[in-house]
């Protein structure tokens, strides 16, 4: 087997779940400057928090532009024989149930943990697999470039996709070396459990360096093309998001700077830190783009 992402991320350094769970509260009381005491308080003595009394703050437009909407309404999303389509430019082109997609991995690729500091200062351990090992199943043909990717869009279950707040199906898009990247997973779990519907159950992207909204959430279709992808937000504003999407400190978003974030768990009145280039992972990722001006492929 080719090189592996080597863990070197301790348990202890791992953020406690119910500050992950309850981050968007955090994070909204400490910027609105109003504090939601209880659930600051519940972070700050580590109670454990049950999944049932979380109030969510998550980005899935199917269910709503609301941050609340998510943990709200995701629970009409059926996940049960979830299938994934992967077609395009693959030799085995087919419907994957997602038995199928981690069959003949061993225990250690199927479930291992995962080191990902998200942009908020998290370190979130994910379980799932490489994006790799399922592309090296589907048999990526010699002249495919990019991996496209889309969300189920079912108005049935998805109340947000019966507006038009951005050109459903949700899409995103990688190149293939982007993809094929040891640090690119597909994830399942979290924390050892099943996502959350509205974290993007059953299976959703995760790819460390960039930006939160290229981790696409229940994903559908996994196509295999030749030419850079269709990219919802980039569709939706081309100024402001690009195909890359790298976390880039040196690059300011057009209406924000993107220099410095504010480490979670570390109380209300936490410091901001600088953003690392690349999330922290420059040392890993940097040389897929040596030769490119990322000022200008954003
Ligand atoms: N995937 C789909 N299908 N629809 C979405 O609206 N939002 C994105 C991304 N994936 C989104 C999505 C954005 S903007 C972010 S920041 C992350 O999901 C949020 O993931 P989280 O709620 O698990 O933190």
């Amino acid at each position: 087997m080719a090189f592996r992402w080597k863990n070197n991320l301790k348990y202890e350094n791992v953020t406690p779940e119910n500050i992950w769970l309850n981050r968007r509260q955090i994070l909204a009381g400490a910027t609105a400057g109003a504090i939601m005491a209880p659930n600051f308080l519940a972070a700050q003595s580590l109670e454990p928090t049950a999944y049932e009394d979380i109030t969510s703050y998550n980005n899935f437009y199917e269910f709503g532009t609301g941050k609340g909407d998510p943990a709200k309404y995701a629970h009409t999303l059926v996940t049960d024989g979830w299938e994934v389509k992967i077609d395009g430019m693959v030799d085995n082109p087919g419907t994957y149930s997602l038995q199928q997609l981690t069959e003949g991995l061993t225990e250690e690729e199927r479930i291992y943990r995962f080191r990902c500091v998200e942009a908020w200062s998290m370190i979130v351990p994910w379980n799932g697999f490489e994006l790799k090992d399922i592309l090296d199943k589907a048999g990526v043909q010699s002249g495919a470039k990019y991996v496209a990717f889309e969300t189920a869009n079912r108005p049935d279950e998805m109340p947000g996709v019966r507006f038009r707040t951005l050109d459903w199906p949700y899409r995103e898009g990688l190149r293939l070396d982007e993809a094929m990247h040891p640090l690119t997973m597909m994830a399942t779990g979290i924390y050892g459990k099943p996502i959350p519907n509205q974290n993007g159950a059953p299976i959703r992207l995760v790819v460390p360096w960039k930006y939160g909204f290229k981790s696409i959430k229940s994903i559908v279709r996994i196509t295999l093309t030749d030419e850079q992808p269709f990219t919802s937000w980039s569709d939706a504003n081309a100024r402001e998001y690009g195909f890359y999407s790298n976390v880039n400190p040196n690059v300011d978003h057009p209406r924000w700077s993107q220099a410095t974030e504010r480490t979670i768990g570390g109380g209300l009145f936490a410091k901001r830190i600088p953003t690392l280039m690349f999330n922290g992972y420059e040392a890993e990722v940097a040389s897929l783009y040596e030769g490119m001006d990322l000022a200008k492929f954003i």
